[in-house]
């Protein structure tokens, strides 16, 4: 594929934040695009040049988008793949619907880091009474059920604690799962890497990420990972892109075991909630990189100039209306990102807020009682 310059459109599937923020970068540098999502003013629809609104499995819509595009692209690794295969028919489409097919069933990923090599927590496939009884015989207790499709921010997991708990957890998810043993982590990081068509490929400082109720809460970067075990992460998912075949941005988590040893939580093939830090806090952001890699530029530089934190604003601080934001935003080192949103529900991610520095509190503990000023 040739290049994609500035002038011409860069297809985005799916119109949340992640593709908002890839239509604000596509602006900043020139690029027309256009989004398919079936919310009339979606977060992205409000910054792109034209919004197809129709559903993800609409292959028509699907074929319109494809048709304005230069290169088309996602914001989510769960579009239908018959939509993806409607668009790569007729413009390239990265990354690729081969990539996806990989990642989209919680199992099919598992298989496949499981046959690359790679190292993760023991699984088992689940769809009966019967067999998560044997799995969880297998893998121990506590463990996690999981949907094999459709889950995320931690929706569509059910956790065994107990004997107990395995019919609550089959009545709960009602749908074939992947049983997981639990891990005892020390800390879970993400690494960040682009990779462009030529196969070349730029990683971000890694993140260090803390979730609550399986959604993320905070991002700090760099990560209190030190060598050698960072570069081993670094090579880690490198591999995991390049065994998949990936071009454009795509995110590793991991788990850290209390020995230091790394464990792959999952992939995301794509633009990702703990890389929102490099917007503000790395010379080049996420999103930008993305659109590099997907219209075959060079990628830009990684670097960060300081610690950065990124804490994730959910509805359920609208509870009382809209949050006081000037406790925040005229504190030195605040940057706020808010996504657009129409509605506020507890869970839903309406913004996040940068605090870039190096206190002597420490950055981590300094964010969080920023975050605390608007409780
Ligand atoms: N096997 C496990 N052991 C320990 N903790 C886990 C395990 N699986 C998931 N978790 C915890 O739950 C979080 C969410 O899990 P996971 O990444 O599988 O969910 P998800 O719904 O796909 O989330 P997202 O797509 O938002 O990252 C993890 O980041 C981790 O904190
Ligand atoms: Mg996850």
């Amino acid at each position: 594929m040739g290049r994609v310059l500035p002038g011409q459109t860069i297809g985005i599937l799916g119109g949340g934040q992640l593709g908002r923020f890839m239509g604000i970068e596509a602006r900043l540098m020139g690029f027309k695009t256009v989004v398919l999502d079936p919310t009339a003013g979606c977060p992205a629809s409000q910054v792109c040049d034209k919004h197809i609104q129709a559903a993800l499995d609409d292959e028509k819509a699907a074929l319109e988008l494809a048709r304005l595009s230069d290169v088309v692209t996602l914001e989510w690794e769960l579009i239908p793949m018959q939509t993806l295969a409607a668009v790569e028919a007729v413009k390239p489409l990265f990354p690729s619907s081969k990539v996806i097919r990989n990642i989209q069933d919680r199992l099919a990923q598992k298989d496949f880091l499981y046959k690359s090599g790679f190292p993760q927590t023991p699984y088992a496939a689940v769809s009966n009474m019967e067999e998560l009884r044997a799995a969880v015989k297998k893998l121990g207790l506590p463990c996690i059920l999981k949907r094999r499709t459709h889950g995320y921010d931690g929706k569509g997991q059910f956790r065994i604690k107990t004997e107990d708990d395995i019919p609550k957890a089959v009545q709960a998810l009602e749908a074939p799962c992947v049983l997981e043993a639990t891990v005892a982590f020390e800390r879970e990081i993400s690494v960040l890497l682009a990779i462009g068509t030529d196969g070349q490929s730029r990683a971000f400082p890694i993140a260090e990420n803390v979730h609550k109720d399986g959604i993320l809460f905070s991002t700090l970067a760099p990560a209190r990972v030190p060598m050698p075990r960072s570069d081993e992460a670094l090579v880690l998912a490198e591999r995991v892109g390049q065994a998949l075949g990936h071009v454009g941005v795509m995110a590793v988590e991991m788990f850290q075991k209390k020995d230091g040893s790394l464990l792959i939580n999952e992939i995301a093939p794509r633009v990702h909630n703990s890389g929102h830090y490099t917007l503000g806090g790395c010379a080049t952001s996420q999103f930008e990189q993305h659109l590099r890699a997907v219209g075959g530029l060079p990628l830009g530089p990684t670097v960060i100039e300081s610690p950065v934190v990124m804490i994730n604003l959910l509805g359920d601080l609208w509870k009382n209306g809209e949050p006081r934001w000037e406790k925040l935003t005229g504190q030195p080192g605040v940057k706020l990102f808010l996504y657009g949103k129409a509605k506020a529900a507890p869970g839903r991610k309406m913004g996040h807020f940068l605090f870039i520095g190096d206190p002597p509190d420490g950055p981590l503990a300094h964010a969080q009682r920023l975050y605390e000023r608007l409780l």
